[in-house]
């Protein structure tokens, strides 16, 4: 493509890297050397070790993921370790962090570079690209980190901070103003291959610590000066808001059956499906109605509902009754699953642990 004058986007991020003053690469850069995060355990040149930081920070906390990276490193310590280990080991290392599909993707991943790449990442982020659970922005951050590479992330962080500083008032779910966001921060990319590492982690620190969604705090941002949004006095309005996700709500009916005494009580779960919620963890079987429960159990079974709890998906809000029954561990359920003592072992969704925590307490 030709040079393309009419794009005020292109014409900021040139007039930023025209030579006359340190362009936002070199800010940045600068920036995170003296105020960003340092010393994060998975700061490394091993793209394993950037690769798995990655896929667990997507959805979680810093401080969160702090706690379980060295855990999850010490079991798997390597990829051929991770590929060979059985998902079951692999889930219940990642209970508690949610969004399951990051750890059975991970794991697929880790398969994929043992048979498809030798053993070896793959260090071209186009390449990166085609492992389960590595889209684009991920891709470009562990060829970035480990490879030096010159390439953009855009997580939703670095999205807000380019609609603020560009002042981007395009629709950021619109794959449009996507495209254009992507054809920025390309056009912002350090000329050195090995500024890359400071400068993505830059990007990263400056969204999380100072370009935050609600009261950013210009007065420490390194690019405040030319950030359009502070001056136009409004950097929360960026980026715009469409349209809310609409968020949905559903009811599910838990059997919560246990085997006596409870002490050392066994409890019926089954393994989820590979898809849907909660896919591929043990669980307690799930129904969509009361009375689809009451069928699956023996007429004599006496019933106690516990008081219902509420729990809140990506889009969806829960509402779960729990039906909790004792039965003799020779009762046979005519549902999937299986009397479980190794519970507390296993990786179960979040609600239920504590369900069956609350149980033996
Ligand atoms: N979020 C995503 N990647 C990150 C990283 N490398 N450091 C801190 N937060 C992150």
């Amino acid at each position: 493509m030709t040079h393309t004058p009419d794009r005020p986007s292109e014409n900021l991020a040139t007039a930023l890297s025209d030579g006359l003053t340190p362009s936002f690469a070199d800010r940045l850069i600068h920036w995170q050397k003296e105020h960003g995060r340092h010393n994060l355990p998975w700061h490394s040149r091993d793209p394993y070790r950037v690769w798995l930081s990655e896929i667990m920070l997507q959805q979680t906390q810093v401080a969160t993921v702090a706690g379980y990276y060295p855990r999850f490193l010490a079991a798997f310590p390597t990829v051929s370790a991770l590929a060979a280990a059985a998902e079951d080991d692999v889930l219940a290392l990642w209970q508690g962090l949610g969004y399951y599909s990051r750890a059975r993707n991970l794991h697929k991943a880790a398969k994929q570079i043992m048979a498809d790449f030798g053993g070896q990442f793959p260090t071209e982020r186009a390449e990166l690209e085609k492992l389960c659970g590595v889209g684009r922005s991920t891709a470009a951050a562990v060829a970035a980190f480990a490879f030096l590479k010159r390439e953009t992330i855009l997580d939703g962080n670095v999205k807000r901070v380019l609609c603020r500083v560009f002042a981007q008032d395009g629709d950021p779910q619109d794959k449009k103003f996507e495209h254009t966001l992507w054809t920025l921060a390309e056009s912002l990319l350090p000329p050195q291959n090995t500024d890359m590492p400071a400068y993505t982690q830059g990007l990263m620190d400056l969204g999380a610590t100072v370009c935050t969604p609600r009261q950013p705090q210009c007065g420490r941002c390194p690019v405040a000066a030319d950030c359009t949004a502070r001056q136009q006095g409004r950097p929360e309005s960026y980026p715009v808001k469409t349209r809310k996700l609409r968020r949905s709500a559903q009811t599910l009916w838990l059997l919560l059956a246990q085997t006596l005494p409870e002490a050392q009580s066994a409890c019926w779960l089954e393994k989820r499906p590979a898809k849907g919620i909660w896919a591929g963890l043990h669980a307690l079987p799930v129904f969509d109605s009361r009375q689809a429960l009451l069928d699956a159990l023996p007429a004599s079974a006496s019933v106690a509902w516990l008081p219902p709890l509420t729990h809140a998906l990506t889009h969806k809000d829960l509402t779960l009754y729990t039906a909790r029954v004792h039965l003799p561990a020779t009762a046979r359920l005519p549902i999937a699953g299986q009397w479980r003592h190794d519970w507390p072992d296993l990786g179960l969704p979040a609600p239920m642990r504590r369900l069956l925590q609350q149980q033996q307490a």
